[in-house]
């Protein structure tokens, strides 16, 4: 059975409850755009391709919810429920381009029922173009990687990460669907273990050969000769070619730049900012008992000071390819990146 994160059925957003794997996999189905923001804020959804889509079918249920008769309320109603999507994660850029093409959408309509239509067909048709989008990702990255490559990722950039397929996990999907043998290696990702809760759940899922490492264990595996290829996702890339992304892939590239392993990000053009600089980013903080426990066990003092940031920032010097649906853009990005925009 292939993964789907988000569906919309009967007026509702069904996603699959990524806090309960690898345990159980659940569906959960909300009515109230309201309960989709407190899904992506306590990362029932997480990844920033899911959580664009997640905001635009946030988008769809609020259009639902409103009983504004008039064109101009709604689009008041609809502009309260983007600001609330919108505050709920700031580093993935694909929130915020989600909730701009609904809202653009939505001003388009003529009428309350034009408007209500086009809201939903459009976060729909944004959930299908991720899958498309994703696999043709797939096509372009699979050429980067040879029979019997070992790949390293970091986090979860797959299936679980987008509406399906995924964005690194694609390629790798793409890579054994060339008919390349692959095995992977997956960090753990601390301190909410997306690389051993979701890679290693999703990878095992689809027979993909995986091997689970501590964190730690990046330049032991690297020095030791075991991974040709790293791929990563990305929550936002600047024109720069600058790539935030879970927290530790700036580790990984550096070492991987260290053993002279190519170290790839892929990533949808809806991923890129044009226009931020890197101070500009808002890196967000998590809470302290990410950090100061596993699980319900305690493993750190009371009272200890916590620096627990969710994403860093990888700078292009380390990067050898920025892989999307348009291409592979390599360095120097500031050139390479407004090429694959203009073949749009
Ligand atoms: O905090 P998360 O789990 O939302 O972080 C996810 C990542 O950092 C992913 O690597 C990124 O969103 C790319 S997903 C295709």
């Amino acid at each position: 059975m292939e993964l789907r994160t988000i569906e919309w059925k009967d007026d509702s957003v069904v996603m699959i409850d990524q806090t309960k794997l690898p345990n159980e996999l659940v569906f959960v189905k909300y009515t109230d755009y309201n309960d989709v923001a407190d899904a992506i804020r306590t990362l029932v959804v997480r990844g920033a391709p899911a959580i664009g889509v997640s905001g635009a079918f946030g988008m769809a249920l609020a259009a639902l919810q409103s009983s504004s008769e008039t064109k101009e309320n709604l689009l008041s109603d609809l502009e309260k429920a983007k600001k609330i999507l919108n505050d709920t994660r700031p580093t993935a850029v694909n929130l915020s381009w989600g909730l701009k093409t609904i809202m653009q959408i939505a001003k388009q309509g003529k009428t309350v029922s034009e408007i209500k239509d086009g809201v939903i067909a459009k976060a729909k048709h944004m959930a299908e173009e991720d899958i498309n989008v994703n696999k043709k990702m797939g096509k372009n990255g699979e050429k980067l990687f040879h029979n019997n490559d070992t790949i390293m990722t970091h986090c979860n950039a797959g299936a679980l990460a987008t509406v399906a397929y995924g964005t690194a996990l694609g390629v790798i999907r793409a890579t054994k669907e060339s008919g390349k043998k692959v095995k992977v290696i997956a960090t753990e990702t601390r301190p909410i273990q997306q690389g051993s809760r979701l890679t290693a759940f999703e990878l095992k899922h689809d027979g993909i050969d995986v091997s689970l490492i501590p964190d730690t264990a990046v330049g032991y595996t690297m020095a030791n000769g075991l991974v040709n290829g790293v791929i990563v996702g990305a929550d936002r890339i600047l024109q720069t070619g600058h790539v935030f992304n879970k927290i530790g892939t700036y580790q990984v590239a550096t070492m991987a730049k260290q053993h002279n392993i190519p170290f790839y990000v892929a990533a949808p053009l809806s991923t890129f900012d044009l226009e931020s600089n890197p101070k500009d980013i808002t890196i967000e903080q998590r809470k302290a008992s990410e950090v100061t426990g596993i699980g319900d066990k305690k493993t750190a003092p009371d009272g200890i000071d916590v620096i627990n940031p969710a994403f860093d920032m990888t700078p292009p010097e380390l990067i050898s390819g920025i892989i999307t649906e348009n291409g592979v853009a390599k360095p120097p990005y500031e050139e390479s990146i407004k090429k694959l925009f203009k073949a749009n």
